[in-house]
């Protein structure tokens, strides 16, 4: 029964920093929630207070939704096994998730999580040609296994120039609101794919040869990034110039969440397909799976090593009747849809609150994977880090879960699960408006006349990035 036991908050935080690894790190530390159960958009903490959740990409289709619940349990009671036995839900399951994907994206592997999914992406793509470099944005984030802190700057930052990998070459984030080429670039595109493509020259002057370019869709711990519309492209043509891969993380983004596509990739056009496409959190609504897929070609060139890949949980069948049931939920429920039109409402609201608050620098977005990023001063972009920290620790009060992110920890994150209303939306943005008024107050802010000139110089200048903004429903900052 020693499930059942609800222990007092504070014998909980007591076990967790005798037992608990201290780098393992937890949201609001002077004062932790303790969530013991979950609906929908909602967790709830042992004294039945209700949170709105924004936070969890994991839980996709909503927490404990009752069919995944039921198909795992279900296949629970009857087998769970390793992918050595033949069983229909693994191939049942990669063929459903294939037809989800452009046709040369066909072999899947299964895996237990997103780092393990991106940490095959790279041994995928070393054995393809035998090349050894890899290019990673700045920011980066994509697990915490070995191989991947070497390429996630978001962590090796930390790191001294002799502890990092030597064969990892960071190539600019396409950030147009704060990165090296803004909305007031001719063409952004071009300009971030070029700077990959000098990458590629160095590391061939050295001698090195490029096995693949790392990235996300949309870059989310690097603070909800949305590259200028042929970026991918462009660098997809370098790369393979140099008989590298594409290796596209959606580990974050994929699976219906930025509303007009399945694939965040797919926002660049059906001119753009990765070779390898990374899964993870929402895979499984919660249950730990993920997966890799590639195409045909690559998969041959891993057997080539001649090394048997085994994993003792991928792609077993509780995993796969999970996965399969979190597929239907999506399209029974029509949750990407759902997330195109509240994130597009969610968006237009925080537009508006745009116009009021000096704080707000930009908001950007698809679907419901939204940022807003704050500013001491618009002209400036000088981050507010701690006016972002306030707004969080404001909200909690509020009952409501958000995070910061970003190189400065000042982009609001905004990635609720799909079955977020419009209603929620409505209820985030009111408080966020009250804090941000009140925190304005404080800080003696206000929104100069300068900015009317400052917002009709972006919207001008913002037209090497409007096709794919206009067509997926953002609204250009
Ligand atoms: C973009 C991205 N890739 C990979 C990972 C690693 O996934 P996991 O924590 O499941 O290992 C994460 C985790 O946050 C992520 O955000």
């Amino acid at each position: 029964m020693a499930a059942a036991v609800i222990l007092e908050k504070d014998r909980t935080i007591d076990l967790r920093r005798k037992h608990i690894g201290p780098s393992c790190k937890i949201f609001f530390s002077h004062d932790p929630i303790k969530i013991v159960r979950a609906k929908g958009q909602y967790m709830h903490d042992e004294t039945g207070r209700r949170y709105l959740d924004c936070i969890n990409n994991v839980a996709h289709v909503g927490h404990c939704h009752p069919d995944v619940v039921q198909a795992g349990a279900r296949q629970m009671a009857q087998l769970n096994t390793n992918s050595r036995f033949l069983h229909d839900n693994l191939v049942l399951y990669a063929q459903r998730l294939q037809a989800t994907l452009p046709e040369k994206l066909s072999v899947c592997y299964f895996v237990n999580s997103g780092s393990e999914a991106n940490d095959l992406a790279l041994r995928l793509a070393w054995q393809y040609r035998g090349h050894k470099d890899i290019i990673t944005l700045e920011n980066a984030y994509h697990g915490h296994l070995s191989s991947l802190i070497d390429i996630s700057p978001y962590k090796f930052h930390q790191l001294s120039d002799a502890e990092r990998n030597p064969f990892v070459h960071l190539a600019p984030s396409p950030d147009v609101y704060r990165g090296k080429y803004r909305a007031d670039h001719a063409d952004p595109a071009t300009a971030y794919a070029d700077e990959v493509k000098d990458i590629i020259e160095k590391v061939h002057k050295k001698g090195g040869k490029i096995a693949a370019f790392i990235a996300e869709s949309l870059q989310s711990c690097g603070g909800q990034v949305i590259p200028p519309l042929g970026y991918f492209q462009q660098v997809a043509k370098h790369v393979r110039q140099a008989g590298g891969l594409i290796i596209a993380d959606e580990v974050q983004v994929g699976f219906g969440r930025v509303g007009t596509h399945f694939w965040a990739f797919q926002l660049q056009g059906d001119d753009f397909v990765p070779d390898i496409v990374t899964m993870g959190k929402p895979i499984g609504n919660g249950h730990p799976m993920s997966c890799v897929v590639t195409t045909k070609e690559v998969a041959e060139a891993f057997t080539t090593s001649g090394m048997e890949y085994f994993n003792t949980f991928g792609g077993n069948p509780v995993s796969c009747a999970i996965g399969l049931a979190v597929l239907d939920v999506i399209e029974k429920e029509d949750l990407q849809g759902n997330a195109l039109r509240v994130g597009r409402y969610l968006i237009n609201l925080l537009q508006q609150q745009k116009e009021k608050h000096p704080l707000i620098g930009d908001i950007r977005g698809l679907g419901l994977f939204v940022g807003v990023e704050l500013v001491r001063d618009r002209l400036k972009l000088t981050p507010a880090t701690a006016e972002a920290q306030e707004v969080i620790y404001k909200l909690k009060e509020d009952y409501i879960l958000l995070s910061a992110d970003g190189p400065h920890r000042n982009v609001l994150k905004i990635k609720p699960p799909l079955c977020f209303t419009t209603a929620d939306a409505d209820l985030v943005v009111e408080k966020m408006d009250h804090i941000l008024t009140e925190l304005e107050a404080a800080l003696g802010l206000k929104l100069p006349t300068a900015v009317n000139t400052e917002n009709e110089w972006r919207k001008d200048s913002m037209s090497s990035c409007r096709p794919m903004r206009t067509d997926t429903g953002i609204t250009v900052a």
